[in-house]
């Protein structure tokens, strides 16, 4: 299966014109972006230039020649690019977030649409939010203005490079690093990043690398429901889940462009349900690093705190789609069933957002790898588990023996710890029923208990510290005997030998 290459957004609009639409809405966040192009199309559009202006609501057209000195009303505003004569390109910045309280605005739009029909004169508006009036989608040619793809961005960091780092600029090698860590940033924000980080270090190395990595995630928090994750997890961070691992690292190299064109299958998605606390959501941190790909955590809760969920979870899918190759996170994907409730059902919305959901998994052609997590699994339909929807679907059990004694050596590790000093078979034998998260959380109890009494951690601090916890998982027996049987025809144990 070959996967399309996108139109572009430039090409998009330039498609709308050869379609005559008049009256063009372009989503994006880049207006700077969307500006440049339309130049450029002025310049070449027609056999000759014609005129290009740009409103704000602040300014009014300065660049139109004969118009009156105020134009910052957008009913005046509208009349003069009206009577402009000739064909031209006219781009009204503010006026998306006018039209919801001016229904005069919105009938002079309308009754423009069909004056410029027809006599080459095309207004676009720009905004990143679509804010268009239900009355006005007829007449309006709504443009999706991707964000810059693979190439794109790979020109700018090239320039960029050079600006910031002398003439060499990046080593073809960093360069490649810098443009997977930063695709699905817009132009604008990958200038921003750049100057940021460089004109204080004018030097490519593992610290301008993570300063990089957080000017991005701090970028990309403002883009509301997606939140970029930097790749600083490794599989050796997770203690056990081995058949988990071993399925993640086999298809490390399948979003290739050599295994593309081997035609080899890319992975569609793996859904991780099970208990939690057991590293499911640490599992998916690990892809963008072992997997070269950025990952992107959609979070369901925001999705929900917006006026229009259903809207705002299919913006994120598609804006997923323009960042692809990437990872679409989305951790505890059984709120987008219920809403975060308990009992599902009763709101419409829902059921509308989980079928978008399923229908985009399976008519996706961009190279978009869904990573699901689940935590209430008893909440999840039968027919989203279904074969064939997700490559694979593990079910992440409480760690037995074996996996225990990993997550000690990982957190002790951590801690800075001398690991021969430690019986990790004691250690792990003293906390069966006891789940990753609360392992960490006593390695890290014991850890402020020595370094108050400042000397180093050992055994004894970290046994004391256990037989002064309950696992959670005590108080919940009969709900995990519950998940088990449920779980156990349904997936894959992500654990190579059964808990103990
Ligand atoms: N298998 C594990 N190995 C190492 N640490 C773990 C493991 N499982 C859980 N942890 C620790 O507990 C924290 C919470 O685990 P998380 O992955 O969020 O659990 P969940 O399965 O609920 O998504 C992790 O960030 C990690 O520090
Ligand atoms: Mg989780």
């Amino acid at each position: 299966m070959s996967t399309p290459a996108p139109v572009r957004g430039a090409e998009r609009i330039r498609r709308a014109l050869l379609g005559s639409y008049p009256l063009i809405y372009v989503q994006s966040w880049e207006e700077s972006r969307v500006e440049r192009a339309l130049a450029v199309l002025a310049q070449k559009y027609y056999e000759r230039p014609v005129p290009f202006a740009v409103w704000t609501c602040v300014d009014g057209w300065p660049g139109l020649g004969d118009a009156p000195a105020d134009t910052r009303g957008p009913l005046r505003a509208l009349d003069v690019m009206l009577q402009a004569p000739g064909p031209g390109f006219f781009l009204m910045k503010d006026l998306p977030a006018l039209l919801a309280d001016r229904p005069d605005v919105v009938r002079k739009l309308r009754d423009a649409y069909r004056l410029m029909k027809g006599k080459g004169k095309f207004l676009v508006m720009v905004s990143p939010r679509l804010l268009l009036p239900e009355d006005m989608k007829k007449e309006v040619f709504l443009v999706d203005y991707d964000l810059p793809d693979e190439a794109e961005v790979r020109n700018a960091i090239s320039i960029l490079g050079k600006r910031y780092l002398g003439e060499g600029g990046l080593s073809s090698a960093d360069a490649d690093r810098i443009v997977t860590a930063l695709r699905g940033q817009t132009l604008d924000e990958l200038e921003h990043v750049f100057s940021k980080v460089f004109a204080r270090t004018p030097r490519f190395d593992e610290t301008t690398f993570d300063e990089l990595l957080a000017e991005k995630e701090q970028s990309s928090r403002k883009e509301g429901v997606l939140e970029y994750v930097p790749p600083r997890v490794t599989l050796d961070d997770i203690g056990g889940l081995d058949n988990l691992k071993d399925w993640l690292r086999k298809r490390q190299n399948l979003f290739t462009r050599e295994a593309v064109e081997a035609g080899l299958p890319v992975p569609k998605g793996l859904l991780m349900m099970g208990m939690s606390g057991c590293g499911k959501s640490l599992s998916v941190k690990t892809i963008p690093a072992l997997w070269n790909l950025p990952l992107f955590r959609l979070d369901m809760n925001l999705v929900f705190g917006t006026s229009n969920p259903e809207a705002s979870f299919h913006r994120a899918l598609k804006t997923t789609e323009a960042l692809a190759p990437a990872v679409l996170w989305i951790d505890e994907i059984e709120m987008a069933i219920t809403g975060g409730r308990e009992a599902g059902g009763g709101d419409p919305a829902l059921g509308r957002i989980f079928s978008t959901f399923l229908t985009w998994m399976q008519e996706k052609e961009a190279l978009v790898f869904v990573a699901a997590t689940a935590n209430r699994i008893h909440l999840l339909p039968a027919e989203f588990i279904r074969k064939g929807r997700f490559d694979q679907v593990f079910f992440v059990d409480l760690p037995n023996e074996t996996e225990r004694k990993a997550i000690f050596a990982v957190h002790l590790r951590k801690q800075k710890a001398d690991l021969s000093k430690f019986d990790a078979v004691f250690l792990a034998k003293a906390t069966k029923g006891y789940n990753g998260a609360e392992i960490e959380s006593i390695v890290q109890a014991a850890a402020i208990d020595a370094f108050n009494e400042k000397r180093p951690l050992d055994e004894d601090d970290v046994s004391r510290v256990i037989t002064n916890t309950v696992a959670l998982s005590r108080t919940m027996d009969d709900q995990i005997k519950a998940i088990k049987s449920w779980a156990h025809n349904r997936a894959i144990s992500a654990s190579r030998e059964s808990a103990t």
